[in-house]
C-alpha cells in the first residue's frame, strides 16, 4: 500500500488556498509516513546508526522554533514515555544565546519544516563546532540543516506552501512517535513494544478524515464567536497545553486575533483579568486525568463572561460539547484535537477577508535572526 504524495503537487487544484489543501491532505500524510517507517510488521525501519547513537546518549535536546518548537513538546511526552530517555524541548533562538547546563552525553534533535531556519541554523553551527551529534527531522531534502547534522529523517508530506504550517507539524510528530517506538523497543521498553503504531495510525488517518468532512461545523463555530473576537484562549494540561499553544499560533498569524495558548490550571494566577464578555476559550480535552480539571477551568471563564467551546474525545465527551473527536492513544491525540484549531483559524482569516496563504509580515522560512 503506497500513497504517493506528488512531489510535484504546488498546484492548488479546485482549493480557494494552499491551506485548506494541506490540512485536507494530513490523512494522506500519515498513511505515507506509515508505508515509509514502518514494516509490514508495524515494526520502525530506522537506521541502527542512528538509534546506537541516541542510546550512547543520556538526554535528547530538541531545538526549533514557532509550530515546529510546538511538535518538539509533544516529542517530549513521546520520547519519555515510549524510550524512557529524558528529553528537554528549546527555542532555537533562546538556545543559541542562553545555553542551559548540558548532560555529558547530550544528542540534539532539530525539528524544522523548511530545514533553513536561522535560528535553528546558528545552534547546529554551534553543536558542531562542540563536536556533539544531532538529527534532523525535516520536510526538505537537503535543506541546510540536513546536510550539516549527521542524520536526517524526512516528513514525506509533500511541499507545504501556506504560511500556516499543518501537515508539518502532524507529520513531526507522527515521525517522533516512529523514532521514539524504535528507540524504546531496542531497548526494550514495555510501553513501546505494547504500543501498536501502525494500527495507531491508522485510527489517526481515519480520525482526521472524519473532521476534515465535517469543516463545515467548524466554520460555523468560526463565524459566531472567532471573526468579531478581539481576543481568544485555548486552554488544556498537559498534552493539551501543547496543542492549545500551537491552536493559538495558527489563529493568530493568520487572523490577527491576539490569542493565547494557556496551562489550564495557571488562568486564575492573573491572566483570567482577560476574559470579558463572549471572549472565545477554546478547551482541549483529551487527557483522562486532567479532563475534570480543565472542564473547572472554563466554567472559571465561563463566569467571567467567556464563550466556552469544548474540542474533547469520544471517550471523554459530554453531551454538550461542542466539537467530539475520535479516540486515539492518548500519546497521539494531538495529531487529531490540532485539525479543529487548525480549521477554525482558516476559517476565521477567511471570513475576515484576509490573505490565509500570505499573512502581513510573515514568510514561509523565516532565514533571518
Ligand atoms: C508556523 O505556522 C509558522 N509558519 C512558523 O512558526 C514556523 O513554524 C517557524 O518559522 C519554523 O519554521 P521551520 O519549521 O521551517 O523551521
Amino acid at each position: 500500500f503506497h500513497v504517493d504524495i506528488d512531489a510535484s503537487d504546488t498546484d492548488k487544484g479546485t482549493y480557494p488556498y494552499y491551506m485548506l489543501k494541506e490540512i485536507d491532505e494530513q490523512p494522506n500524510v500519515m498513511r505515507k509516513l506509515s508505508a515509509e517507517y514502518l514494516n509490514e510488521n508495524g515494526d520502525p525501519v530506522i537506521e541502527d546508526d542512528l538509534l546506537d547513537s541516541i542510546k550512547e546518549s543520556d538526554r535528547l535536546y530538541i531545538i526549533a522554533a514557532g509550530t515546529s518548537y510546538h511538535a518538539g513538546l509533544v516529542g517530549k511526552e513521546l520520547f519519555e514515555k515510549l524510550a524512557q530517555v529524558p528529553t528537554e524541548v528549546h527555542v532555537s533562538s533562546e538556545f543559541a544565546y542562553n545555553m542551559p547546563l548540558l548532560s555529558k552525553k547530550p544528542f540534539f534533535i532539530f525539528l524544522s519544516q523548511s530545514g533553513e531556519t536561522a535560528d535553528s541554523r546558528e545552534v547546529l553551527v554551534n553543536l558542531n563546532q562542540l563536536g556533539y551529534k544531532s538529527l534532523t527531522i525535516t520536510n526538505v531534502a537537503n535543506s541546510t540543516l540536513s546536510r550539516e547534522s549527521n542524520y536526517t529523517l524526512l516528513l514525506h508530506a509533500g511541499p507545504e506552501i501556506s504560511v500556516a504550517s499543518t501537515k508539518a507539524y502532524t507529520a513531526q510528530i507522527t515521525v517522533e512517535a516512529i523514532l521514539a517506538k524504535a528507540l524504546g523497543e531496542s531497548s526494550e521498553v514495555k510501553a513501546a513494544k505494547d504500543f501498536n503504531l501502525k494500527q495507531q495510525l491508522g485510527f489517526v488517518a481515519t480520525g482526521m478524515q472524519s473532521i476534515v468532512d465535517e469543516k463545515e461545523m467548524i466554520n460555523e463555530i468560526s463565524k459566531k464567536y472567532f471573526v468579531n473576537a478581539n481576543r481568544a484562549f485555548y486552554i488544556g494540561r498537559g498534552i493539551d497545553y501543547f496543542v492549545s499553544l500551537e491552536s493559538s499560533l495558527k489563529l493568530k498569524e493568520i487572523s490577527y486575533i491576539l490569542a493565547e495558548g494557556f496551562a489550564s490550571g495557571e488562568l486564575k494566577h492573573g491572566t483570567i483579568a482577560l476574559i470579558e464578555e463572549n471572549t472565545p476559550v477554546v478547551g482541549i480535552i483529551t487527557q483522562s486525568n486532567t479532563a475534570g480539571l480543565t472542564r473547572s477551568n472554563l466554567e472559571e471563564t465561563m463566569a467571567r463572561g467567556a464563550k466556552a467551546i469544548t474540542i474533547a474525545t469520544e471517550s471523554l465527551a459530554k453531551d454538550n460539547d461542542d466539537i467530539v473527536i475520535p479516540d486515539v492513544d492518548q500519546l497521539l491525540t494531538p495529531l487529531l484535537s490540532v485539525i479543529p484549531a487548525q480549521l477554525l483559524a482558516y476559517y476565521t482569516s477567511l471570513n475576515k477577508g484576509l490573505d490565509v496563504d500570505h499573512p502581513r509580515n510573515l514568510a514561509k522560512s523565516v532565514t533571518v535572526q
